[in-house]
């Protein structure tokens, strides 16, 4: 069923210069089926991916959390999402995401696709009271060191 709906938003894309059509479809915690295309633009660098896309078919058709997503190019097979993607994706699913890996494999988890990812809790982490500043490290002002090693001694 996913995969049907990722198949359709392919046929969608807007793909003149690669050439590589590519459908995204997500279920929502509530049910609700989601979908997006990749968009291309003549500035290549700002090419949008269809899981952007659908991304903000969520957000933008009332949230929730993403449970299980297919990603199908235009051959109708599956396409591994790339990094900045699964990043998107990790906000909205979480680890436990599903990703549809086709008739010859078992889904994978987005955690298995992003060991590791950068998320939220990061941020929490490290914010300090206020929300300003590094919360829980020594301050290095006035010890000539600006904190990262290698960048001592540079000047820019
Ligand atoms: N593309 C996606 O839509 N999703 C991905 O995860 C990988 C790549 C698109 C972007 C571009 O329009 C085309 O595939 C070729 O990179």
């Amino acid at each position: 069923m996913l995969r049907q709906a990722a198949d359709a938003a392919a046929t969608r894309a807007y793909a003149p210069y690669s050439g590589l059509r590519v459908g995204a479809a997500g279920l929502g915690d509530d049910g609700r089926v989601v979908t997006g295309c990749n968009v291309e633009n003549a500035s290549f660098g700002l090419t949008l991916c269809a899981e952007c896309g659908l991304v903000s078919a969520l957000v933008a058709s009332g949230g929730g959390r993403l449970v299980a997503v297919s990603v199908i190019a235009g051959d109708g097979r599956p396409l591994a999402p790339c990094g900045r993607c699964r990043q998107l994706l990790m906000e909205h699913g979480g680890p436990g995401l599903l990703v549809d890996g086709g008739t010859a494999s078992p889904p994978q988890s987005l955690g298995e696709l992003l060991p590791g990812a950068f998320g939220r809790d990061e941020l929490e982490l490290r914010r300090g009271p206020g929300g300003t500043g590094p919360a829980g490290r020594p301050s290095t002002a006035g010890t000539g060191a600006a904190g990262h090693p290698g960048t001592a001694g540079t000047s820019r």
